[in-house]
């Protein structure tokens, strides 16, 4: 088996995938029909024509836009459906998905709407193939910390169906910092957190997303090897990072994969994943990402194997259940 098969075939874990940005224009537009919607794009084509990004607000305004499709349990169904059908395809085994009820409940949906539209959907998946599933709740870093603050009163009722808390959206200007008291309330839980953070912001808001918010893994956090003593840090205290290549070029963090920092990251000894962020909007799944950073970096088994294995390692599942699955993992890489 060649390096390439062998990170395709492989089972790994997604660790940072948005639900929502696994909505693909056809389900967009055939939700869009069922709800008596009237989506302001002419054809599926006219939707991905526009899917051209110049910075992280340019893609969120466009998400935040097609979510509207989403108004019914049946809809949360088949958008988780059909994001761990492609997931399975590229040998996921288990997924960390999040969801942002913001958009939802703004918009008159009830949060249990999505919870139990996202939860079947998951069920499925889990009856017919398998897959094992988490959710994290991700509040929304544009908005005041009062309304992240009333979005986790509201999902309270229904905290033991969920299994950790993420900060997304726009992040320049949104400091880890501004949400102090939230992640407070979030870690008296007992359930892990995440944010993203040196997606587009400084490495000062990876520090701070350590620092104040205490989170157990960073979303992106590319930006970290400006800051040689953060990448240190990040080293030795074994903080996994989720990384997205393809989001990440799509959004012109990197003009191109060859000058994506995965390499100065693994080098350093940091706990990188691989990850496809909005695959949807960003040119593809787990099994795009890994083509095109293998097209980039042409890695051996042994760099895929630490990949896959980091993702198994930074999951949020109890530790016999990674045994198991690097034993998998394992006997995938003796047959490679
Ligand atoms: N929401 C969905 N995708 C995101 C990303 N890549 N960064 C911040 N917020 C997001
Ligand atoms: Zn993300």
């Amino acid at each position: 088996m060649n390096a390439l098969d062998f990170a395709l075939a492989c089972p790994k874990a997604e660790l940072h995938l948005h639900i929502e940005g696994s909505l693909e224009p056809e389900l967009a537009f055939a939700l869009a029909q069922r709800n008596g919607i009237d989506f302001p794009f002419a054809s599926v084509e006219a939707l991905r024509a526009a899917y051209n990004f110049s910075d992280l607000q340019s893609f969120l305004d466009l998400y935040y836009a097609c979510a509207d499709v989403l108004r019914t349990e049946e809809d949360f169904h088949d958008l988780m459906l059909a994001y761990l059908r492609r997931a399975k395809a590229d040998n996921v085994i288990h997924a960390e998905i999040f969801f942002d009820p913001q958009t939802h409940t703004a918009r008159g949906i009830p949060f249990e709407t999505v919870l139990r539209g996202l939860e079947r959907g998951a069920a499925t998946a889990q009856a017919q193939w398998g897959m094992s599933t988490r959710l994290i709740l991700c509040f929304l870093r544009h908005l005041p910390e009062d309304e992240c603050l009333a979005c986790l009163d509201e999902a309270m009722p229904f905290i033991h169906r969920i299994h950790g808390f993420g900060l997304d959206s726009s992040e320049k200007g949104h400091p880890p910092s501004k949400f102090a008291r939230l992640f407070e309330r979030c870690r008296a839980t007992g359930l892990p957190v995440v944010a993203h953070a040196g997606e587009e912001g400084p490495p000062a808001y990876i520090h701070e997303a350590l620092d104040i918010l205490k989170v157990d893994r960073i979303d992106h956090g590319v930006r970290a090897v400006e800051d040689a003593a953060l990448i240190q840090r990040l080293a030795t205290q074994h903080i996994a990072l989720t990384v997205c290549p393809l989001s990440n070029v799509r959004l012109c963090i990197f003009q191109k994969m060859e000058q994506h920092t995965l390499p100065q990251l693994l080098a350093a000894g940091v706990r990188a994943t691989i990850n496809s962020d909005d695959p949807a909007y960003f040119g593809g799944y787990m099994g795009d990402n890994i083509r095109a950073v293998q097209a980039a970096f042409n890695w051996n088994v042994d760099t895929w194997y630490t990949l896959a294995r980091n993702s198994l390692e930074a999951s949020f599942v109890p530790a016999e259940q990674k045994t198991a699955w690097i034993a998998q993992l394992d006997a995938c890489r003796a047959q490679a």
